[in-house]
């Protein structure tokens, strides 16, 4: 019978088979400790030269480390080995003698490893982030499936720009000129939010950004809800649980992963609401007084997020920006026209933003002075100018980065590692 590796506690004392590669070897003379991964986990297996054939034994003599093998033997529960369980070689086949594998237990600098991401992808380390982010994904969609919201994923390729012009991505687009792939499903979600209620997107996003930073990809996925009716402070309230309920399923359901990585628990456990929300004022007087400070009407930088977002245990809510450093669509604070409707939320232990959103603007003057004082082209925005004429009401989303919430929960440097293919500035291979 073929088994997954996680499965193994099921068939303790029973045959069964294993198809996978070999991870790991170890031998002395008469003994192999062949480690067996078939993508559900790493299985220890040993192989004694009188319980298996002359032939079996002699291959696994000369099996290469990432070679395809099917193994056949016993499971059996053993304390010490990983996981619990190990197996009893009965037989052992190779399917596939691989050449020498480049990825060696030695140390290799980040570039090599990038180069070579298709087979790094097979590390443990690797495997507990793409489960990670599996289990954000998860969480995520499940929490806002049963808050009632209606999935509508939104187009990639758009005629119009949402977070500014300069980090479009552009493509020739047959005879109607040019098409820009998508910064932002937000648009689209204000028009099916003004059908559905509530809703939200999910999908692949895209900035030609020239950051090269640890939080910038050049193609990322975001999860946006949109909901009808909602103000800031409700945003804010509906992000704050959502975050929570990631984090609790995260360390709940991935602790094994998070070990792997060696992540610290006892911090998830403190991404517990109430979240902290400064206002951008707050944020500032904050900064001054860490000897950073930064000029009224500029957005926080990376280095800014670090200070603030350092100085609290738990996520922390920035809101209310200067207008002039958001997007055309937020909403000004009707008792002050200077700032925003618009709340960031900042991950702890110096992480930084992994939500932007806030409320938008619903009036559709003011919404055709803002596009036209960002030198906006009406005619692109007729369809989404129309949602403030047929039943304009207050209305609010935000979008969570998966790769900034990945890095953050699991606790690691740069984000290139939370997705299983990164595009940076200077990477679009492999
Ligand atoms: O703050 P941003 O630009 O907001 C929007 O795009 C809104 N239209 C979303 C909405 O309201 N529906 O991006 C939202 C989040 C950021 O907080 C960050 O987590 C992530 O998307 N993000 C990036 N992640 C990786 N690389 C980049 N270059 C990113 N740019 C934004
Ligand atoms: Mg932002």
């Amino acid at each position: 019978m073929v088994i997954r590796v996680e499965e193994a506690a099921a068939h303790v004392g029973k045959e069964v088979e294993i198809r996978g590669w070999l991870h790991n070897k170890r031998s002395s003379g008469s003994i192999h400790f062949l480690q067996v991964r078939d993508g559900s986990g790493v299985m220890q297996t040993v192989m004694t030269r009188a319980e298996v054939s002359p032939q079996a034994f002699a291959a696994a003599d000369g099996v290469t480390q990432e070679s395809a093998i099917i193994v056949r033997g016993v499971v059996r529960t053993d304390a010490r080995a990983p996981g619990g369980h190990e197996l009893l070689v009965r037989d052992l086949h190779i399917v596939h003698l691989a050449e020498p594998f480049p990825i060696t237990p030695k140390e290799h600098g980040v570039e090599f490893l990038m180069d070579h991401r298709h087979l790094w992808l097979r590390s443990r380390r690797q495997h507990a982030l793409m489960r990670i982010r599996a289990e954000v994904i998860r969480a995520a969609t499940e929490f806002l499936d049963r808050a009632g919201y209606l999935r509508v994923d939104t187009p990639i390729l758009t005629p119009a720009a949402v977070e500014g012009t300069t980090t479009l991505f552009e493509t020739p687009y047959f005879d109607l000129g040019r098409a820009y792939l998508t910064q932002s499903g937000q648009l689209y979600n204000e028009a099916a939010a003004m059908a559905f209620g509530q809703v939200y997107c999910f999908g692949p996003t895209f900035r030609a950004e020239k950051s090269k930073t640890r939080r910038h990809l050049t193609e990322f996925w975001m999860l946006e809800p949109e909901a009808a009716y909602m103000v800031l402070e409700e945003y804010m309230e509906f992000a704050e649980a959502l975050v929570c309920a990631i984090a609790a399923q995260v360390t709940e359901r991935r602790r094994a992963e998070l070990g792997v990585l060696e992540r610290d628990i006892a911090q998830l456990e403190k991404v517990r609401p109430p979240f902290p929300r400064l206002s951008y004022d707050e944020a500032l007087a904050r900064l001054a007084a860490a000897g950073k400070p930064l000029p009224w009407g500029e957005d926080l930088g990376g280095d800014e997020e670090t200070v603030i977002s350092s100085a609290f245990d738990r996520p922390v809510f920035v809101h209310r920006y200067p207008a002039q450093c958001k997007a055309f669509y937020m909403q000004p604070d009707p008792t002050r026209p200077e700032v925003v409707l618009s709340a960031d939320l900042l991950a702890s232990e110096g992480y930084g933003e992994i939500i932007g959103g806030g409320q938008r603007i619903h009036d559709l003057r003011l919404l055709e002075l803002r596009l036209h004082e960002h030198h906006l082209p009406p005619d692109v925005y007729r369809w989404y100018l129309d949602l403030r004429r047929y039943g304009s009401v207050p209305h609010s989303g935000f979008g969570l980065g998966i790769e900034r919430t990945v890095a953050w929960l699991a606790g690691i440097e740069h984000v290139r590692e939370a997705i299983a293919f990164p595009r940076l500035l200077n990477r679009l291979y492999p």
